[in-house]
């Protein structure tokens, strides 16, 4: 466990289950003061308390991503609390998988807004407090999806590489103070695969997603990524079950 000295400040979207509440645990264990943003009030309380009974220290957020006005509240209320951010994990996201002929346009829209538009309202809620502090850390949950195209993932890859893109240009026009990562997962244990509705995408996902490794996997890159000293920033990691190809 870290000392105080070494103790941040991490806000996490996405916090309400898998590899975000994974994250908010693994961090609050580490030492550090976690701000947990997602929509479902219940499961952000019921991680709450969890943190707080092994002496870890949190606060909730009930947010959107997609409201840019309820992110800009999520970051200026921690700064108020706690008085500076050292880090925000965009991690927030939905995969409605399905192939283009489907014409499931509103899924589409969903996967735009939430996984390119809630990045980018992290990154717009964050970086004034960065820039006035002189450092902080982005941290992007990307997918293997930023990385490759499988039939039915063409809008779900589409917005990753935006993501993907959207980090790196972050990465090249900021001050090295500010550090900027992403993290591509491969398959992992959570409810993302929940959320898609073609039939054919959720039997082809069924066989896909059998061989998946816990969010604690994840959880721990993202803690690699951000106990770096200052001067080293872990710009990209894919981590992927050992059999997935
Ligand atoms: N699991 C995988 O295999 C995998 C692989 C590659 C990348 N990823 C990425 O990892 C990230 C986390 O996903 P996960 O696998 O942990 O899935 P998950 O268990 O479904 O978690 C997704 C999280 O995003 C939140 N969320 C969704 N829409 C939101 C919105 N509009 N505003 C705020 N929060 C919202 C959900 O909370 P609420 O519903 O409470 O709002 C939930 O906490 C995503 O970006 C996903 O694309 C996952």
């Amino acid at each position: 466990m870290p000392n105080e000295s070494h103790s941040k400040v991490v806000l996490v979207t996405g916090a309400s289950s898998g590899i975000g509440e994974a994250t908010a645990l693994r961090l609050a264990a580490e030492g550090h003061h976690v701000v947990i943003g997602a929509r479902r009030e219940d499961r952000l309380s019921a991680i709450a308390t969890q943190i707080r009974d092994k002496g870890g220290s949190v606060d909730t957020r009930v947010l959107d991503v997609t409201d840019r006005h309820d992110v800009a509240a999520f970051a200026d209320g921690a700064v108020r609390e706690h008085g500076r951010i050292d880090v925000i994990v965009n991690n927030a996201g939905v995969m409605p998988l399905s192939r283009l002929d489907s014409l499931l346009v509103d899924e589409w829209n969903r996967m735009i807004d939430v996984n390119i538009r809630g990045v980018l309202h992290g990154i717009a809620a964050a970086l004034p407090h960065f820039q006035r502090q002189g450092s902080g850390h982005f941290v992007t949950v990307a997918s293997i999806g930023a990385h490759e195209v499988v039939p039915t993932s063409a809008v779900y890859s589409g917005t990753k590489f935006a993501a993907w893109a959207i980090t790196e240009g972050l990465r090249q026009e900021l001050d090295p103070a500010i550090r900027v990562t992403t993290v591509s997962p491969g398959v992992v244990e959570s409810e993302l695969a929940d959320s898609i509705t073609e039939p054919g995408a959720k039997e082809m996902m069924r066989t896909y997603r059998a061989n998946a490794l816990p969010a604690d996997a994840i959880a721990d890159a993202i803690s690699y990524a951000i106990g770096q000293p200052a001067g080293v920033d872990v710009n990209e990691l894919i981590v992927r079950p050992a059999g997935q190809r």
